[in-house]
């Protein structure tokens, strides 16, 4: 990749800070990460209803979604992976100082590429949720049809199949939908943030 020289950081004139304060509110990133089929969209999706009921400026990075765009140039090589990821850690970082409660939810299935991420950030806007399932669990789901192509070899390097994925070490949060509903994993994540300061 060629690397950009010359540069000079320009500081705005309203901070973080003022932008949180704004809102009233605090900026984060919440991460999900897991199997495709665990629910992490779903999730993402249900919490951020809650959170935009409660007041909360959020937004919503998704796989598929950013995939039709910023990242259309990628596929799912390893290589590909850790660029998709940089490229959404990067963007993280932009909505968490514009003020926002960010919702990641990328397969990002390995944990240096989610260390990198969190490593970008500053300790406390980053909060990784594990959204555990049982491949056997997400390949009776298949919503997509994606593992019955992986498994007929239309689809390589599907995760799970025959691409790895990392379980996160030490997520903040692990919600596992072989045993919660949607409502109670988006009620689980939304105490964490009220315990730990992020909802007032
Ligand atoms: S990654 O691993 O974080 O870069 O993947 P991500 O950007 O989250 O994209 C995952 C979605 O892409 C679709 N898809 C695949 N997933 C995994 N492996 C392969 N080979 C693949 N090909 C297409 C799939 O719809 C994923 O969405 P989810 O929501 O996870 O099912």
């Amino acid at each position: 990749m060629t690397q950009s020289t010359h540069l000079t950081w320009h500081d705005s004139e309203v901070t973080r800070t003022e932008r949180e304060d704004l809102k009233q509110q605090k900026s984060a990133v919440l991460w999900f990460t897991g199997l495709s089929g665990s629910g992490k969209s779903t999730i993402s999706v249900e919490l951020e209803k809650l959170l935009f009921q409660r007041g909360v400026h959020t937004y919503r990075l998704d796989g598929d979604n950013v995939r039709h765009g910023l990242n259309q140039n990628l596929g799912f090589s390893n290589e590909d992976r850790e660029e998709n990821i940089r490229r959404i850690g990067e963007v993280s970082k932009l909505m968490l100082d514009a003020g926002l409660l960010t919702l990641a939810a990328f397969i990002s299935p390995f944990q240096e590429d989610r260390d990198q991420v969190r490593s970008l950030l500053h300790k406390g806007d980053f909060i990784e949720i594990y959204v555990a399932a049982d491949l056997s669990t997400c390949e009776a789901r298949d919503p997509k049809g994606l593992y019955q192509k992986a498994r007929a070899n239309e689809i390589q390097n599907f995760t799970g199949i025959d691409s790895p994925y990392e379980a996160p070490e030490s997520p903040e949060i692990t919600v596992n939908t072989d045993e919660t509903t949607v409502a109670e994993a988006a009620k689980k994540i939304i105490h964490y943030l009220e315990v730990h300061g992020y909802l007032s």
